[in-house]
């Protein structure tokens, strides 16, 4: 984790990545989550300004947990701006990475 926070210093834009487990997002990034706590408390590095969630599932209308562990417990905390959630549901849709190229292109 120390390393990650070398590179979180630096950052501009934090992308959340995870399959949907059990209706949230795996335990894995919310281990990752909890310790970015003491990483950006009081306030969030100068550079960082912008964030995105990656979500994959079986269910295609499975994103509800996710969705509130992302805008409540992190967004609603670090006072980023929100570039979108993009997800997919089995096989990777050429929709959704249009979406993505769409939004990294204003970045
Ligand atoms: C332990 C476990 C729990 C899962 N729970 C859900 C779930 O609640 N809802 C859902 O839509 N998919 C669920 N999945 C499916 C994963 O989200 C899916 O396998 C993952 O996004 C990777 O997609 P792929 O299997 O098509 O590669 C679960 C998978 C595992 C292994």
């Amino acid at each position: 984790m120390q390393e990650v926070y070398g590179y979180l210093r630096d950052a501009n834009m934090l992308i959340l990545a995870s399959p949907i487990y059990y209706h949230g997002i795996s335990g894995q990034l919310k281990c990752t989550i909890d310790r970015f706590y003491s990483a950006l408390y009081p306030a969030a590095p100068m550079s960082l300004a912008k964030t995105a969630m990656f979500l994959s599932s079986g269910d295609p209308e499975m994103y509800e947990g996710a969705k509130f562990s992302f805008e409540g417990d992190f967004l609603g905390y670090l006072g980023l701006e929100n570039k979108g959630m993009y997800t997919c549901a089995g096989d990777v849709k050429e929709s959704v990475l249009e979406e993505i190229r769409t939004m990294a292109a204003g970045l």
